[in-house]
């Protein structure tokens, strides 16, 4: 069975594969599907919403079963942002956002923070959705610290540890990631269905 996942980026079509190892199911990119690069547009409140949105339009252009995940970084007092904003919430780099969320952070106590993803995936273009959630609970650091990763990993420390993501590197980083939680959630479900 043929899965596309609704991604360009090798390094997320390597590490999901890795996941459906043995099971018979083979997860495509959207180069391997060659399907043109389709530009959908995150307009969901939720996480689910654009998952569902973009899962949706990549079913309707290859008529195969696809995957999409959409994740980021939720700041319990911000309200729950950056959220679905993660990736454009400050214009700029990532070190941009990473300095403006420290800011924002100074004066406030409670730095409690996770990084959520949602993944959906869908039969078929006309099918009924399954969501499958992966959080990671963590704090924001004073600082930004740490090479490795990208987005919000210099500045996050996840539960049970004292370094940042962005300096406990990518090994440990995707045994317990809210990315890795979810596609283990979802491989666990096809290759069940699979079998
Ligand atoms: P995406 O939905 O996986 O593309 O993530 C959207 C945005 O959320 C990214 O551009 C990052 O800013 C943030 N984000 C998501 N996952 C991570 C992560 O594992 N580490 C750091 N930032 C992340």
């Amino acid at each position: 069975m043929e899965i596309v996942l609704a991604t360009t980026n090798p390094g997320k079509i390597a590490e999901v594969n890795s996941l459906f190892k043995d099971s018979g199911i083979s997860i495509l990119s959207i180069n391997d599907a060659k399907v043109p690069a389709l530009e959908v547009e995150e307009t969901g409140d939720t996480f689910a919403e654009n998952a569902e949105l973009k899962a949706r339009a990549f079913a309707v252009a290859t008529g195969l079963p696809v995957l999409a995940d959409d994740s980021g970084l939720e700041v319990t007092a911000l309200g729950n942002q950056p959220g679905v904003k993660s990736a454009r919430w400050v214009s700029g780099s990532d070190t941009d956002r990473n300095t403006a969320l420290l800011e924002k952070l100074s004066t406030i106590k409670d730095r409690s923070a996770r990084f959520k993803t949602v993944i959906c995936y869908l039969e078929n273009a006309d099918a009924e959705p399954h969501f499958f959630v992966g959080t990671v609970s963590g704090t924001i650091n004073t600082v930004a610290s740490g090479k490795t990763g990208f987005g919000y990993d210099p500045i996050f420390i996840p539960d049970g540890h004292t370094q940042t993501f962005a300096e406990l590197g990518m090994d440990v980083k995707n045994k317990l990631s809210h990315r890795a939680q979810a596609f283990t959630q979802a491989a666990t479900f096809l290759n069940k269905r699979q079998n």
